[in-house]
C-alpha cells in the first residue's frame, strides 16, 4: 500500500545500495531525530542545497514552534498587528527553514531509509541532499518520504522550508516541525509500516477475536522466501497468541497476509480497564530476523444505536467529552510527547472520558496516552473542505490533497483503541447542500476503503430539517450547539445516533440532561475542556458584543477552557464533575465575583451575561474578598449528594436541597466576614462529602510541586512544575493584589522550555521565565538535556523566600 507515502522518483539502484539490498541489512531500528535540528526564520536563499552553510543558524529541538519564539531582541512574539488577529492569539506565521544533517555508516546509507514526519504546519517542501524529495500542504497529518537509495556514507542533509502564510487558520496554529520526526531503517524485506491493521472482530470474556491485516514487503532484486511470525503479547510479556506463515515475495513486490488470531480470556480494553496487547511482527529469510514490528492495541468493540446508544464491548457507555485543541500554551504548538500526554491526562482527572480533536488529527502522543489511561477519542479531519474560512487556508489544498490526508489520519490512527470515530469536519461552509453531502461521502468512502470498524460522524451546526442531507451521509450525527433539535430529531430520524458535538460551558446542564434521558443521544464536548491561544476572549465575553472589541490584543488565550492553561481546574470543571456524578469533589462551592473586585479590567463591562456564549460563571475558588466585609456576596454550591449545608466559621447557613430539579447546585446569600467557608454534602443524611475555603494572608511562600522527579537525559522529556503562593499557614493566594512577579531558573542537565500563568491578557515572553503569578499561580516547563545530572530549578519571587526543586535526568 502506498497510502500516505510520497512515491520516490524511479531511477536505478546505486551500485552500493545493490549489494546491500542483496546481503542484508541490520535488524529494522526507528532513530528519533528530535535533536539536533538548525532553524532559520524568514527566508534562506540557497539553504536547499546540501553545500549550504547553516553554521550561523539556530540550534533547536523538535517539535518547535517558531511562531511562539521570542523575537531576535529578547521581546515577545505577541504582536498587535499580527494578521492572523484574534485567531491566532497576535502570533505570526511565516516562513521557517530547518536543517538536520545526518550521519550515516554505509549499511544505514545503504539500506531502506524512511524519513516521517508527523506534522509540519504547513506547506512543507523538504530536500535530501539538495534533492527536492516531497512536498506536504496539510499541517496536521503525517506523512513519509522514502530515501532508500539517496543516502551516502558520512554527511546528509535534510532540508524543510515551512511556508506558512497568513491567515490559515481559526485559532493558533503554530509554525514549523509542530510534531516529531522519526527516521526508519530497514531491511529491504520488512512489514510494510503503514499496511499493519489491527481490529477486534469480536470480543467477551472467553474470547476475543483480532484481525491482523499487513503486506510484507520485499525491495531486492530476487524472490524471497519469508517467514512471518506474528504474536500477540500482554502487558506481563506473555504471548497469547500466534501465527506462522511461509510466503513467496516476488522481487520488488509486497504480499498482503491476513491472520485473525484468538485470544481466551482476553483483558479487554475499555476506559474503565485501558488493557493493552503489543502485535510484534518478526520477519526472517532463511531462518535470520529481517524486522520486527511492534504495534499496540486493545481488544474491544464499538457498537452504536438509537436503542442503546454507544456500547463498548457490549457495555453501555455515554461520551463525557471536551474538545481540545494542539497547542500546549507556554510551548506553543509543539506537541511535544510528554505535554500531549499532559493534556489527556488532566482531562482524565477531571472526570472526562473522551476528547474531540479539533478540528485535525491528533498527534500520536495525544492517542498513545488515550490509550494507556482509557480515554475515546473522536479523531478529526478537517475545519473547512473546499471552501475557505480564513484566506490562506486548507482549502487552497483541499482538491489536491483529501485522499492523501484522509489515508494518513486513518492509517495513523487506526490502530489506537481509543479511537472511536472518524470525524470528517466540522462546521463546513458547504454541510448540508448537496455538494456538502456528496464531499461528505466521498471522505466516509475513502475512509471506509481503510477501516470498516468505526462510524464516521461530522460537527454540524445547521439547524432541522436542513441537516438531514448532511447527516444521511454520515453512521453518527454530531450537533455544535444544539440541544433543543434531540427531541424533535429523534421523531423523525429515529434510528439516528446523535451527539453534542460542542456545546457551551455554562449551559452544561442543559446539554448533559438529554445524554441522561435520551438513549440516542451519546454524550456531550463542552468547547472546551482545555484552555487554547487564539480566538482571543471568547471566554470572556462571547460574540453578542461589538466584534471590534472583542479579544483585543494583549488577549492571547480564548479563556473558555473548563480547565486552564496552566492545567488549573476552574470553577466549571468542578460542575462538570457533579453532574456527571463522578465522585471527584462531590461538593464545591465558589464565589461570585462582587462588583469592584475585578480580576481582570473590563470585568464589569464584560461581566457575564446569559447570551454570552462562551463565558463561564463568574465564579472563583476563594473566600478572600478584602473590602467587601459586611456586604453581601453569592456563593454558589455544586453536589451530587441531594443536600448541602454551608458554614461560615463554624455557623451554619443552613442546608438546601440539590438535584435534578436544581440542576445539581444552589446558592446561599452570605455576608462577606474573613475565615473559613465550609460545604458538607449530605447523603441519606449522613455527611458525604466535603469543601472548604479560607481567607489568605500576605503571599509569604511559594509552594512547589512537579509532576516528576526523574526524566530520561534524552533531549525531550518534560517536567511541569507548578509554582503556587501561599500565606504563613499555607493557604493559597487567589487574590489578584497578591500576585507576585517571578524569575524562574534553570541550572544544570536540563532547560527552561516555557512558563506560562493562564492570565489570557498577559503577552510577557513564554520562554524567558520572567513571569507574574495569576490568581497566585504559575507553571514552569522543564526539558531534560543529553547529558544525566541533577538538575535545579529555581523560582525567585518577589517578597517571597527563593525556592528550589531538584529533579534528575538519569541515562536510559
Ligand atoms: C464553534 C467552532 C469552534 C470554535 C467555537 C468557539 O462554532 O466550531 O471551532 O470556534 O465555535 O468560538
Amino acid at each position: 500500500m502506498t497510502l500516505f507515502k510520497i512515491a520516490p522518483r524511479r531511477r536505478l539502484l546505486p551500485l552500493a545500495l545493490a549489494v546491500a539490498l542483496l546481503s542484508g541489512h541490520a535488524a529494522a531500528e526507528q532513530r528519533s531525530l528530535s535533536q539536533g535540528w538548525l532553524f532559520q526564520a524568514g527566508e534562506a536563499k540557497g539553504a536547499d542545497k546540501a553545500s549550504f552553510d547553516d553554521a550561523g543558524w539556530r540550534k533547536v529541538a523538535v517539535p518547535h514552534d517558531f511562531s511562539v519564539m521570542d523575537k531576535a531582541d529578547g521581546t515577545p512574539p505577541f504582536d498587535a498587528k499580527a494578521v492572523g488577529g484574534q485567531d491566532s492569539g497576535y502570533l505570526p506565521g511565516g516562513q521557517g527553514w530547518y536543517r538536520r544533517h545526518l550521519a550515516l555508516n554505509a549499511a544505514d546509507a545503504a539500506g531502506v531509509l524512511r524519513l516521517n514526519f508527523e506534522a509540519v504546519y504547513m506547506d512543507a517542501d523538504i530536500w535530501f541532499n539538495g534533492e527536492h524529495v516531497g512536498r506536504h500542504r496539510y499541517g496536521y497529518t503525517a506523512f513519509t518520504l522514502d530515501l532508500t537509495g539517496k543516502a551516502k556514507t558520512g554527511d546528509n542533509v535534510v532540508t524543510v522550508r515551512v511556508n506558512h502564510v497568513d491567515p490559515s487558520s481559526r485559532w493558533y496554529a503554530g509554525s514549523g516541525l509542530i510534531r516529531p520526526v522519526t527516521l526508519d531503517l530497514l531491511d529491504p524485506v520488512h512489514v510494510a509500516p503503514d499496511s499493519v491493521f489491527v481490529s477486534t472482530r469480536s470480543a467477551s470474556a472467553e474470547k476475543g477475536e483480532v484481525d491482523v491485516r499487513a503486506s510484507v514487503a520485499n525491495r531486492t532484486a530476487a524472490a524471497a522466501k519469508v517467514e512471518v511470525l506474528s504474536q500477540l503479547v500482554g502487558a506481563d510479556g506473555g504471548v497469547v497468541a500466534r501465527e506462522r506463515r511461509q510466503l513467496t515475495i516476488p522481487a520488488r513486490g509486497k504480499v498482503d497476509i491476513d491472520h485473525r488470531l484468538a485470544v481466551p480470556n482476553p483483558k479487554l480494553w475499555s476506559p474503565d480497564a485501558p488493557n493493552l496487547y503489543t502485535l510484534v511482527q518478526e520477519v526472517r529469510v532463511g531462518g535470520m530476523l529481517k524486522d520486527t514490528r511492534r504495534t499496540r492495541f486493545g481488544i474491544r468493540t464499538v457498537t452504536v444505536d438509537a436503542e442503546n446508544g454507544l456500547r463498548i464491548n457490549g457495555r453501555k457507555y455515554v461520551l463525557k467529552g471536551g474538545n481540545i485543541h494542539h497547542d500546549n500554551y507556554m510551548l506553543g504548538a509543539a506537541g511535544s510527547p510528554d505535554a500531549d500526554r499532559r493534556k489527556v491526562l488532566l482531562m482524565k482527572d477531571a472526570g472526562y472520558n473522551a476528547i474531540r480533536s479539533a478540528h485535525n488529527p491528533a498527534s500520536q502522543a495525544t492517542l498513545a496516552a488515550a490509550d494507556e489511561l482509557g480515554m475515546l477519542v473522536i479523531d478529526e479531519a478537517f475545519d473547512m473542505w473546499r471552501k475557505s474560512k480564513r484566506d490562506a487556508d486548507y482549502s487552497r489544498f483541499f482538491e489536491e490533497n483529501w485522499r492523501r490526508d484522509i489515508d494518513s489520519l486513518v492509517v495513523s490512527g487506526r490502530n489506537h483503541p481509543s479511537v472511536i470515530f472518524w470525524s470528517v469536519g466540522n462546521e463546513i461552509p458547504e454541510q448540508a447542500t448537496p455538494e456538502g453531502a456528496k464531499t461528505a461521502r466521498d471522505l466516509a468512502a475513502r475512509i471506509r476503503l481503510l477501516d470498516t470498524t468505526r462510524p464516521v460522524t461530522q460537527g454540524v451546526n445547521v439547524d432541522s430539517p436542513a441537516n438531514a442531507i448532511q447527516f444521511a451521509e454520515l453512521d453518527v450525527a454530531g450537533y455544535n450547539y444544539r440541544a433543543h433539535l434531540f427531541g424533535s430529531d429523534h421523531a423523525t430520524h429515529p434510528k439516528r445516533v446523535m451527539y453534542t458535538s460542542e456545546s457551551t460551558s455554562k449551559d452544561a446542564f442543559r446539554y448533559w440532561d438529554p445524554v441522561e434521558t435520551m438513549p440516542w443521544v451519546i454524550g456531550d464536548f463542552v468547547w472546551t475542556s482545555v484552555d487554547y491561544i487564539g480566538e482571543t476572549g471568547i471566554g470572556w465575553m462571547g460574540y453578542s458584543k461589538d466584534w471590534k472589541e472583542l479579544g483585543k490584543y494583549p488577549w492571547h488565550l480564548a479563556y473558555c477552557g473548563e480547565i486552564d492553561a496552566t492545567g488549573r481546574k476552574r470553577p466549571a470543571a468542578y460542575y462538570r464533575q457533579v453532574i456527571w456524578k463522578s465522585g471527584i469533589d462531590p461538593v464545591a462551592a465558589f464565589v461570585e465575583q462582587p462588583a469592584g473586585t475585578e480580576d481582570l479590567p473590563d470585568r464589569d463591562y464584560f461581566k457575564e451575561h446569559p447570551e454570552l456564549d462562551w463565558s463561564l460563571h463568574d465564579l472563583h475558588q476563594s473566600w478572600s474578598w478584602k473590602g467587601q466585609e459586611g456586604k453581601a456576596v453569592k456563593v454558589v454550591v455544586y453536589s451530587e449528594h441531594p443536600e448541602v449545608e454551608l458554614f461560615l466559621n463554624g455557623r451554619s447557613l443552613g442546608r438546601k436541597a440539590v438535584n435534578r430539579q436544581t440542576e445539581y447546585r444552589t446558592s446561599y446569600s452570605v455576608k462577606y466576614e474573613p475565615g473559613r467557608l465550609a460545604a458538607v454534602s449530605y447523603r441519606d443524611g449522613k455527611a458525604a462529602g466535603q469543601w472548604e475555603l479560607r481567607t489568605a494572608g500576605a503571599p509569604a511562600a511559594v509552594k512547589l510541586a512537579t509532576d516528576r522527579r526523574q526524566v530520561r537525559a534524552n533531549g525531550d522529556d518534560l517536567v511541569y512544575v507548578s509554582a503556587e503562593l501561599v500565606d504563613a499557614d499555607g493557604v493559597p493566594v487567589y487574590a489578584r493584589d497578591g500576585d507576585r512577579k517571578f524569575r524562574v531558573s534553570v541550572k544544570g542537565a536540563g532547560t527552561l522550555a516555557g512558563a506560562g500563568n493562564g492570565n489570557p491578557m498577559d503577552a510577557a515572553s513564554l520562554q524567558s521565565g520572567e513571569r507574574t503569578t495569576f490568581h497566585g499561580r504559575l507553571v514552569a516547563v522543564v526539558r531534560a538535556g543529553l547529558e544525566a545530572g541533577p538538575i535545579e530549578v529555581e523560582f525567585a519571587g518577589e517578597g517571597v523566600p527563593v525556592q528550589r526543586v531538584r529533579i534528575d535526568a538519569v541515562n536510559e
